[in-house]
């Protein structure tokens, strides 16, 4: 199958293409020969998918399309918009999916398969990956992103961007940032204190930005702190360009710029989609009115002449690649695999023998029109789809011994011959593998989800064959989590395959036959419970503005934090082979910093199948100055063991790995202390601990009079300041009783200065307030 190019068959009166050029544009030579008018409309779309062309200086534009799991290419025969109408393209399984695979390796894989499609279309940018956080299972796009844990994210987000621009195609990392929900996604405020967005909402971004230089980043729709994203200088300048050092270019998502001038001031380059020149003519009058000064709209100018150059280059440096789609077919199979979770498998009921006679009863509509992605922006055009039922019948080599009933209708309404047929087939047979999920009504982009059930009609099948049947294996099919709570005492094993992309039908047989072995690990918690969910009082907010109230208790941070019971962890997912892990052993080296902590543990595949596991490494800072998570991921691995293999695994982590974002000192701040270091294979699986010392140098900070007398007392030259001239007032020195300290130690100085009427030498306490240079 070969796509159509839209770049190269563009059509005379469409301009001059990417192709006639044949070097890259001397962008400060460009710069100075643009009009004001043809600068301002360079930073907005020329449609809803291009960026604008000069051709009168030899400026070409550029496409841009969703993403992130396929190319989605608007099929330029078809004129009415529709989420159908586009190029087809391979349909990956969803972020969902691939977060749960935890496999770097294999995302920088499907990220190279994803931009040799984008540039065989003629596509600079696909618009993806998603890293949002999944701060509440309710999230109608959680589909779309990865974990709920921003170093899973980050990592993960960082090896899709490092494949797809390995092919020279742009990314666009999004969405930038604190886009946790879809309701009132285009002018609701996330209020989220500082701290909460730097280790939690900005960390994955940060950790993309920092290590594999994305092309292009996409500022969300909502804003942070009552700014809009996209017009937002602290986040778009002072923390992406100023602290992370971006290069690349920020492009607005589309239709989030309320106010072109605002957003271009506050360092944004692109506004997307076309505004018909509306909004150049408002950056025109702005420059002219003095409201806007010209060299800021030259920055952006610059940003995207310099994209437009990155993606001449690849255009004119490499040849553009064929695409293979039967080898993305199979790709996409072996993710899918990789990122299924095997949940529960009592009596080792999976997996089942391919050549054995087991009469198997296979139930619900799901196996034969599967669910395999998410509605809205990011809906593919699947060159082929595979179903489970079909690819149950290729592998096994008896397939009389294999029934089908739908069970259920995908539209919900209760069936009772269907239900009938479905209990009849399941007392026929040895084992019932029913199929479950959530009908594509329930989750998409622009809404968010109302509750995190199975729908009734399909726990009433599924009640109904357990009833005959006490061999029930459940295959889940949904993109945000479902809860299992209600129903899992009805089956034995639970398989969650996610919304698992146009190749899932195979990969669900190869790992139901045991041809593939169960490795993806939860990127999120199942809880037992909505109402358990730390953001369950405050999602999605009201009134414009949504609370995060659970600060950096989101997911496992919480449920850790309060000890509470959940469906499944975060981390958790169960193979047909067992692990062992032995002899860690952690070793800090340095200092401040510089510091590094090595650890070095041994993994034994100790089953009888060759098999993945994905060794998960949690810090926790046993005392802190503030309150921390009792432990954060900080580095995982996946490794594949043959039965009966033993290797060494080693992580080295750094200061950062060990610091929280300090409000008072404005950056990452390490204490010197204990941390416990935990290994294992999941956030409640931890197989191994050790404590380790860290050595860090006091923080230096700057007193005043509304520092607390405790803040004082901590303070290397403050504290015996304070004390001193406690000592010396007259009548305070009861004031260094150790009692009396604790009930004044919140108090701000100036109050207890104010209290001694005068008696307490200020001159003492000078060199502490203003510290000799
Ligand atoms: C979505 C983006 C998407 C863009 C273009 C927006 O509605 O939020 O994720 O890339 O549309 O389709």
């Amino acid at each position: 199958m070969k796509h159509r190019n839209p770049i190269h068959d563009r059509n005379p009166e469409q301009g001059f293409t990417m192709s006639e050029h044949r070097s890259g544009i001397d962008v400060s030579r460009i710069l100075t020969a643009l009009t004001l008018a043809e600068k301002a409309a360079l930073v907005s779309g020329r449609g809803a998918w291009d960026t604008a062309q000069v051709e009168r200086v030899g400026i070409p534009s550029i496409v841009m399309t969703d993403g992130p799991h396929g190319v989605r290419l608007r099929d330029p025969q078809i004129k009415q918009f529709s989420f159908d109408a586009s190029l087809p393209a391979t349909c990956f399984p969803t972020a969902s999916a691939l977060g749960s695979s935890w496999d770097t390796e294999l995302l920088t894989r499907v990220g190279e398969a994803l931009g040799s499609e984008s540039r065989a279309a003629g596509v600079s940018i696909l618009l993806g990956p998603g890293i949002n956080i999944k701060r509440s299972p309710l999230c109608g796009r959680n589909f779309e992103y990865l974990s709920e844990d921003p170093v899973l994210s980050g990592r993960l987000g960082a090896a899709l961007v490092q494949g797809i621009q390995s092919r020279g195609v742009g990314a666009s990392v999004k969405h930038f940032a604190a886009n946790n929900q879809e309701t009132e996604r285009m002018r609701v405020s996330a209020e989220v204190d500082e701290r909460t967005l730097r280790e939690i909402y900005l960390a994955g971004f940060e950790y993309v930005v920092t290590s594999a230089d994305p092309w292009t980043v996409m500022a969300a729709y909502n804003r942070i702190n009552g700014v809009f994203a996209s017009e937002n200088h602290w986040l778009l300048t002072e923390i992406l360009r100023t602290e992370w050092g971006f290069e690349g270019l920020v492009v607005s998502d589309w239709n989030a710029v309320s106010d072109s001038v605002r957003a271009i001031e506050a360092g944004l380059d692109l506004q997307m989609p076309t505004t018909h020149g509306a909004s150049a003519a408002k950056l025109v009058d702005a420059v002219h009115a003095g409201r806007l000064a010209e060299q800021t709209l030259d920055r952006a100018v610059v940003r995207v002449l310099e994209l437009v150059n990155r993606a001449l280059e690849s255009e004119l440096g490499t040849t553009t690649p064929t695409v293979d789609f039967d080898a993305h077919h199979a790709l996409a199979r072996t993710a899918a695999a990789e990122s299924a979770v095997l949940l529960k498998n009592e009596e080792e009921i999976l997996p089942l023998d391919p050549t054995s006679d087991t009469r198997v009863a296979v139930i619900g509509e799901f196996a034969r029109t599967p669910r395999f992605q998410g509605a809205g922006s990011s809906q593919v055009n699947a060159t082929r789809v595979d179903d489970v039922w079909g690819a149950l019948i290729a592998a096994t080599e008896n397939p009389l011994r294999l029934t089908f009933s739908p069970g259920f209708t995908l539209t919900g309404q209760p069936d009772d011959t269907l239900l009938a047929e479905a209990v009849a087939a399941a007392a026929a047979a040895e084992v019932a593998v029913v199929f479950l999920g959530l009908p594509s009504a329930e989750e998409s982009e622009g809404f968010d989800r109302e509750h995190i059930d199975l729908p009734p009609t399909q726990v009433r099948v599924l009640e109904a064959v357990a009833a005959v049947n006490r061999n029930v294996v459940v295959v889940l099919a949904n993109g945000g989590v479902v809860r299992v709570a209600p129903w899992e005492r009805h089956c034995h094993a639970i398989l969650e395959v996610w919304l698992a992309g146009q190749a899932g039908g195979g990969a669900i047989a190869d790992l139901l036959f045991g041809r593939a072995n169960p490795c993806g690990r939860l990127a999120e918690t199942i809880p037992v419970r909505l109402q358990d969910n730390p953001s369950y009082l405050n999602f999605p907010g009201a009134v414009g503005s949504v609370v995060h109230g659970e600060r950096l208790y989101v997911g496992y941070r919480y449920y850790d934090a309060k000890d509470m019971a959940v469906g499944y962890p975060f981390g958790h997912g169960l193979s047909y082979t067992t692990f062992e892990y032995s002899d860690l052993d952690a070793e800090v080296v340095g200092q401040g910093a510089e510091v590094v902590l090595r650890l070095r543990l041994t993994l034994t595949n100790t089953g009888s199948l060759v098999g993945k596991e994905v060794v998960q490494v949690y810090v926790g800072d046993v005392e802190s100055s503030v309150d921390r998570p009792v432990r954060e991921l900080k580095a995982f691995t996946k490794i594949e063991l043959e039965p009966g293999q033993s290797v060494p695994v080693e992580f080295e982590l750094g200061a950062r790995d060990l610091s929280f974002f300090s409000i008072s000192d404005g950056r990452w701040l390490l204490e010197s202390g204990d941390f416990e270091i935990a290994v294992g294979g999941s956030s409640r699986d931890l197989r191994l601990t050790a404590t380790v010392v860290v050595d860090a140098p006091a923080p230096t900070r700057t007193l005043s009079l509304s520092s607390t007398v405790g803040e004082w007392l901590g303070d290397p030259v403050g504290g015996p300041s304070l004390r001193r001239a406690l000592e010396d007032a007259e009548g305070l020195s009861m004031a260094t009783n150790p009692e009396i300290l604790r009930m004044v130690e919140s108090l701000p100085l100036d109050r207890v200065v104010t209290m001694s009427g005068g008696r307490l030498d200020m001159a003492e306490l000078g060199e502490a307030l203003d510290p000799p240079q």
